[in-house]
């Protein structure tokens, strides 16, 4: 059976066919406790998701969906190691990586050993790095360490460095460099002193092309410069969970952080993938980050899903994606420090549950993850956010803010938070035409001002009843942030239980690889072409006359 033959979907396809056309301005009105009654905390995390479009009736048919896709079986499978990662026969135990003793995740199979000697590894590398112990080749100390990787193996890290800048080393820089176009890395490699520069090659596999030739390009750069193969030691580790392979690379096994089949790209933050973020924060506040987001799991296993945080914000998602009829999700942060967090978000929610055959390799009946994306908030509202108020589309949108700022300049953060309420009450409520009419300074007196106000009231007019939640951090640190993360991994891992797919594989990659490894000769060798489609042909016959 799948989850839309069940009953508690069937109870939810009828239930929402008289709720939908509800307006938030009218739950708003009949409910003075909506925004207690339909909020959450958790630690210094606030979770308002009062702006959507339910109520408690909802809540609790949506939790009697999970309990129907025995969601706590789900859980229990996750956090005992079993193989849910079936299409790749692995466990998926990132949650181990926030643990600080084990046996985890059973006796028998106990992978804390591994993960607490790595991170005092990480950890006693990191602070050589931050004290200006750790020396280049020709015996400077490091004072740029570049990290190389892509996807998972960049954007968590970076993501998390530039949230955590306010508390990074003064001193040492951090760089990420994931793109194929040289445009990212030669202007650096200017700015960059050989002598003084560490790379971090972070790859899972070993295999990922844009990190190869990212790599090999900064390897031969600081050959070119220190003129002796030696000098590798000194200024390249790696992050894999190939060791062999970082060899071909001239990086030795003791250079390399391992990590291990059980950890998916996107939930790596974690583990070694999250050197280049020790470095920046010190191993301290890094286990802060890790301590927020074992918090985080405990909550997880252990509340009730109607106030279990990860499990409200999955089955909200659910609503809106499958009952609503969503097909997007806004994630808009306002505070500069989180503007790589919609990319992050984008990985882990479409690389995850952007599936279309759940796990017994049978078509989906339903939609699964909705298109992520989304941009700072402020930048945002003087670009799409008119599509959002007027542009009659259902888009639920996430809406994250610190309420204490890092960086106190008098007149910002309040401005900046009160446009932040503001964007979601305006969304919520949106403006009727008597209220544009009634906030018109004078009524219109002639028979042609009346005419002009009939052209101009549907202009002013906001439909309203657009879902959002507020997640309102306390300020950015460590802990707050794991949670934060962790409370999103989760969400994931729940959708992708209800909806019964594998949310750790990623098949859905590989083929625009493959095609990339076809196409690659055929800029030198015309007959190659022949293999491609005449569209290709015709792209690479363009570029055969302006490269
Ligand atoms: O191609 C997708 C992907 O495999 C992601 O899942 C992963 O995070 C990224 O590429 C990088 O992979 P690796 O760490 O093996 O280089």
């Amino acid at each position: 059976m799948t989850i839309t033959s069940s009953p508690a979907w069937g109870a939810l396809s009828a239930y929402c066919r008289s709720f939908a056309p509800t307006h938030l301005r009218e739950l708003f009105a009949g409910d003075a406790q909506r925004a207690q009654s339909l909020s959450l905390s958790f630690d210094d995390i606030h979770y308002d998701y009062s702006k959507q479009r339910l109520t408690a009736d909802t809540l609790d048919l949506l939790v009697a969906l999970a309990r129907e896709a025995r969601l706590s079986e789900s859980i229990e499978r996750m956090f005992t190691g079993e193989r849910i990662n079936v299409s790749e026969g692995r466990s998926v135990l990132h949650v181990a990586l926030r643990r600080f003793d084990g046996p985890f995740p059973r006796s028998d199979f106990d992978v804390m050993p591994e993960v607490l000697e790595t991170r005092r590894r990480m950890a006693e590398f990191a602070e050589r790095l931050r004290s200006g112990a750790c020396l280049g080749y020709t015996g400077l100390p490091i004072r740029d360490v570049v990290n190389i990787g892509i996807g998972g193996s960049d954007l968590g890290p970076k993501m998390m460095c530039s949230a955590l800048r306010a508390i990074s080393h003064p001193t040492l820089a951090i760089h990420f460099v994931s793109n194929l176009d040289a445009a990212q890395l030669a202007p650096l490699l200017q700015t960059l002193d050989p002598r003084t520069t560490l790379f971090v090659v972070v790859s899972k596999t070993l295999s990922t092309q844009e990190t190869a030739v990212n790599a090999k390009t900064a390897r031969d750069w600081l050959l070119a410069n220190l003129r002796d193969e030696a000098a590798i030691a000194s200024h390249f580790v790696a992050v894999s969970a190939n060791v062999e392979r970082a060899a071909l690379f001239g990086i030795a096994a003791d250079a390399v952080f391992p990590i291990w089949d059980w950890v998916g790209g996107r939930y790596s933050l974690w583990s070694a993938v999250g050197l280049s973020l020790m470095i920046a924060i010190g191993p301290q506040a890094f286990d802060e980050m890790l301590r927020g987001a074992e918090r985080m799991d405990e909550h997880f296993q252990s509340a009730p899903f109607e106030r279990n945080l990860p499990v409200i914000m999955a089955l909200i998602g659910i609503w809106n994606t499958n009952f609503l009829g969503a097909t997007t999700n806004a994630v808009l942060p306002y505070n500069e420090s989180l503007k790589y967090l919609p990319s992050y978000l984008q990985q882990l929610e479409m690389e995850s549950n952007g599936k279309s055959v759940n796990m017994r390799g049978e078509a989906m009946d339903c939609a699964t993850c909705p298109i992520v994306w989304g941009e700072l908030g402020n930048n945002g509202q003087h670009a799409f956010f008119q599509l959002l108020h007027q542009g009659g589309r259902l888009v639920p949108c996430d809406f994250l803010a610190a309420v204490r700022s890092d960086y106190p300049l008098p007149e910002h953060q309040e401005a900046l938070l009160s446009n932040c309420f503001a964007q979601s009450a305006a969304l919520a409520f949106g403006r009727t035409a008597s209220e544009v009419r009634a906030s018109l300074e004078k009524a219109p007196a002639s028979a042609q001002e009346q005419a002009e106000l009939a052209a101009i009231v549907p202009q002013r007019v906001f439909a309203g009843n657009q879902p959002s939640s507020t997640l309102l951090l306390a300020r950015l640190d460590p802990a707050t942030l794991g949670s934060l993360i962790a409370l999103y991994e989760h969400k994931v891992f729940v959708q992708g239980a209800i909806w019964g797919i594998n949310s750790f594989d990623q098949w859905g990659v590989e083929l625009g690889k493959a095609v990339a490894q076809r196409i690659l000769p055929a800029f030198k060798d015309s007959q190659v072409d022949k293999s491609l489609d005449v569209s290709t042909q015709a792209l690479l016959a363009f570029c055969r006359r302006h490269l």
